[in-house]
């Protein structure tokens, strides 16, 4: 253990545990494993008061508080000092509750209560027998079937619970980015327990030790994903103990940086405030410690010349090779979201002034860039095709050396006369043309894009329906990579043959980030149209990640069935389309100040105004 980290002791009993209650706590001599991990030991025996012990590593941070965990007794849990609100209390408290002197011994994805097999039990073709209405009523129940348990608290939601796969690859872990819509539904339902357990734990496990052959990724990264584990523990007396293991990528496939983490964690960190109205959560110490190391890793100076967030393939929704590395257009509506829901969190301090300076310039600069350098749209293109090159100058119009045959033969038949979006990437000489859905979504939802590029986003999507949704909503990205361009950039990936996975298939997830942004620019009707088809089948098809073919008609190949995210993406869809004012805690408005020195950027620009000012910069 490096010398930097300090070693805090947690002690946890029973099956609800205080994360109000932080304490300084030095204390010392816990013992250790050489596994990063968070253990909680239980007495099975002496229950209902068990006694468990939780050990946290922090190192290289300020995080010197220890989380005292207040044991109480099961039947006291809806009165707890939680400041839960009353009616909130979620029903799978007390199934959760019910079924936890039954606790197993597992290491699939902590499916450690009763319930929690009863309902595994369930013959799921009955499920689909009932009337027609009671497609939100069955996904609810799937819902509340995939939520982990740690500790006997409900923590998250397993990424696919789907009974027929033989392979389960890591699909039994809670992702992060996965849980978000579940997170959204659960809150929306007034059920906020999981979302604030989801949030303090995986907190917890950012600071954690990660090494991959020796190296260290940086402070401040969230995982991709994390499992637990109860683990039988010697002495034979039937104690146990719930471990949590973080995955940070070190063990992905492909070995992806999971940068999206931490972005969608401060995203659903300002949703819980928002909804909740519990603004304790976010004002914790440790809570904003955790912005600022996310903030800080994003904001590190590196050798880049753009400031949008450079990263490798992968490391995002789309978590294989995929020719995504660079600057992809999901990273950075994540992380212009992200810097302004944590730029409303953070808490005045002197320490802070620098940052959140930084994180100021950093929004003007990326707005720019994105609204200015991404957008394509048929007066764009019409300029691309026309753009001199080699321009040796402050004052390039064409900046990044973007050869006109770059322009794909397929764009000119996609791009419709009304509309336009956001390119997928841009690197010096390289436009990416693809249109990437969770990207220009999010773009929306956050007001990366102007109000009036969103309503154009809008309206090529209406105007491409039948390559976007078609059969089922909604293509990840459009078109699919094929023939030789799928050999070289994807890798001959079997997995991302073209318009299946994530080369174009269809993904009933995104249904929740459409309807957030149409329900922003008040067109609500586009997204119920989208949910209508995926209704049509949805259940039938047994909620699979994904579809293949262009039109989306075929079940994905290799697609986990009873995938969360999936069933969660579409109750937040129908959720928010019955109460589109609860969309708002998704939502960043725009902000004047930005505006304002938007304005003074555009009028500055070369491309709008005659050449003279070599360089500026604005800090807001
Ligand atoms: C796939 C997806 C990724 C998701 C994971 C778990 O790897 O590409 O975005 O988080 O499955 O569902």
């Amino acid at each position: 253990m490096a010398a930097s980290e300090a070693v805090l002791q947690v002690v946890c009993g029973s099956s609800s545990y205080d994360f109000h209650s932080v304490r300084p706590n030095k204390s010392k001599g816990c013992k250790t494993r050489r596994r990063s991990s968070v253990h909680v030991q239980a007495q099975i025996s002496s229950r209902p008061f068990y006694a468990s012990h939780r050990k946290h590593v922090f190192h290289g941070t300020n995080k010197l508080e220890s989380l005292v965990c207040n044991c109480k007794r099961v039947e006291n849990v809806n009165g707890d000092a939680n400041n839960d609100h009353e009616g909130a209390r979620s029903k799978f408290d007390k199934r959760q509750n019910s079924g936890s002197l039954d606790q197993i011994v597992t290491d699939n994805g902590g499916f450690t209560s009763k319930d929690k097999l009863h309902i595994d039990g369930l013959n799921r073709d009955s499920l689909h027998k009932v009337g027609e209405n009671s497609v939100e009523d069955e996904a609810w129940d799937l819902l509340r079937s995939s939520i982990v348990y740690y500790c006997n608290n409900p923590i998250g939601t397993i990424a696919a619970n789907d009974p027929s796969s033989t392979v389960i690859l890591n699909y039994d872990q809670v992702f992060i980015r996965d849980f978000i819509p579940s997170g959204i539904a659960f809150l929306l339902k007034g059920e906020y327990d999981i979302v604030r357990n989801f949030i303090l734990h995986t907190l917890q496990l950012q600071s954690w030790e990660k090494t991959m052959d020796c190296h260290s990724p940086g402070q401040g990264l969230m995982p991709a994903s994390f499992k637990v584990r109860t683990i039988l523990l010697d002495g034979g007396d039937a104690a146990t103990e719930d471990v949590l293991d973080p995955d940070f990528g070190e063990a992905a496939i492909g070995r992806v940086a999971p940068v999206d983490s931490g972005l969608w964690w401060i995203i659903l960190l300002r949703a819980y405030g928002k909804c909740t109205g519990d603004l304790s959560v976010q004002e914790r110490v440790d809570v904003q410690t955790g912005i600022k190391m996310i903030l800080k890793l994003c904001l590190a100076d590196g050798f880049d010349m753009f400031p949008t967030l450079l990263v490798t393939d992968g490391s995002c929704m789309i978590d294989r090779r995929m020719g995504i590395h660079g600057h992809p257009l999901e990273i950075q509506a994540l992380f212009y979201s992200a810097l302004l829901c944590a730029r409303e969190m953070l808490t005045p301090e002197d320490g802070s002034a620098d940052l959140i300076r930084a994180l100021n310039s950093r929004l003007v600069a990326l707005s720019f860039h994105i609204r200015e350098y991404y957008w394509i749209d048929m007066r764009k293109v019409n300029e691309i095709y026309r753009y001199k090159t080699e321009e040796y100058s402050y004052d390039a119009v064409n900046k990044f050396n973007i050869y006109p045959e770059q322009i794909p033969p397929w764009l000119v038949e996609f791009m419709p006369s009304k509309g336009g979006y956001l390119i997928g990437n841009l690197q010096p000489a390289h436009m990416d043309f693809r249109f990437f859905s969770l990207g220009n979504l999010w773009s929306i939802v956050s007001s990366l894009a102007t109000a009036e590029q969103s309503h154009a986003i809008l309206d090529l999507i209406e105007a491409k329906w039948a390559e976007l949704v078609a059969d089922m909503p909604f293509k990840i990205c459009y078109p699919a990579l094929e023939g030789q361009e799928w050999r070289i950039i994807t890798g001959s990936d079997p997995k991302n043959t073209p318009w299946s996975y994530h080369n174009a298939g269809s993904w009933p997830t995104l249904l929740w980030q459409l309807t957030v942004a149409c329900i922003k620019m008040n067109r609500a009707d586009i997204a119920s149209k989208a949910v209508q088809i995926a209704e049509r089948r949805i259940s039938k098809d047994k909620w699979p990640e994904y579809y293949d073919t262009k039109r989306a008609r075929f079940i994905g190949k290799q697609a986990r069935l009873f995938q969360t995210w999936s069933i969660a993406g579409y109750l937040v869809a129908k959720q928010l389309l019955a109460n589109p004012d609860a969309a708002k805690f998704l939502i960043n408005e725009e902000d004047s100040e930005l505006i304002n020195a938007l304005s003074c950027i555009i009028s500055a620009n070369p491309r709008r105004r005659k050449r003279g000012r070599k360089k500026q910069s604005f800090i807001v």
